[in-house]
């Protein structure tokens, strides 16, 4: 199944690319921050007419058009556009992401980067990849020599939970954080050990499923904010290099 998931999740990704610049409607989705555009549903009709006829018993959940029929063990979880504030300003910080649950839990998953033509990808219990080299995180053991990334939720002008005080926090407690604008390259990143950890409140599972997968395989540790047991399905998350998490979620349950 990695296969055919990383075949659509290229060919999307190259439909990303090739559309840069040339969006024809972009709509709001309930504010001015957060957009879709024909590009974020032409990539998922491209993926989930791919999925209808290779699989075509298996459920999905996408962004843009929630969950389908019919109900199975397997479900597609579906970002088809990771960054699409990103992309509307031509801003080469976008991917797609596509994971697959068995039963509950995910199983396989690709983020596809076409702009680096970066592809990550995991299979649960053998490891992560990208572009086929094995992906394991660093090996920083302070907060202060380590760099971070985060992301602000699309309500921030109205939510208390906005991460606003916790990026206050970090960026005087850690080397450095970073805002790039796609969660799912930003936890890729984590596997890949060019970032040494990530949080971030108000995530969808399309956001999160295939990467905290890819994630997971390289090493990392994936909790919520208290520390506990992650669920794609939960809106907050905390993933590092495991050796940096305590001090994580110490300077997150102080500003909570
Ligand atoms: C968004 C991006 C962004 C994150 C937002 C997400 P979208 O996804 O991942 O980095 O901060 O919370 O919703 O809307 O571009 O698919
Ligand atoms: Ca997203
Ligand atoms: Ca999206």
């Amino acid at each position: 199944m990695i296969d055919r998931i990383i075949e659509i999740a290229k060919q999307a990704g190259k439909f990303l690319k090739e559309n840069e610049g040339k969006i024809i409607e972009i709509n709001e989705k309930g504010s001015f921050t957060n957009l879709v555009t024909n590009v974020d549903r032409g990539s998922e009709v491209m993926i989930k007419e791919f999925i209808a006829k290779n699989f075509p018993e298996h459920g999905i959940l996408a962004e843009e058009s929630g969950a389908s029929l019919p109900l199975s063990e397997y479900k597609w979880i579906i970002d088809p556009l990771d960054g699409t504030t990103n992309f509307t300003h031509a801003f080469p910080v976008y991917c797609v992401s596509i994971g697959v649950e068995r039963k509950g839990e995910v199983v396989a998953g690709a983020v596809y980067d076409p702009n680096f033509d970066e592809l990550f990808s995991a299979e649960k219990g053998s490891g992560s990849f990208l572009n086929g080299r094995r992906l394991k995180v660093t090996l920083s053991n302070t907060l202060e020599r380590s760099m971070l990334a985060t992301g602000f939720p699309y309500d921030i002008k109205h939510n208390p939970f906005n991460c606003i005080q916790h990026f206050e926090a970090f960026l005087t407690r850690a080397q450095a954080v970073r805002r790039l604008g796609s969660a799912a390259l930003d936890i890729c990143y984590v596997a890949a050990g060019r970032l040494d950890g990530f949080w971030e409140v108000n995530l969808h599972p399309w956001d999160t499923a295939a990467a905290a997968l890819i994630a997971n395989e390289a090493g990392a540790k994936v909790t919520g904010f208290h520390g506990e047991k992650y669920s794609i399905y939960q809106r907050d998350i905390v993933l590092s290099n495991g050796l940096i998490h305590d001090e994580m979620i110490e300077v997150l349950r102080q500003n909570l």
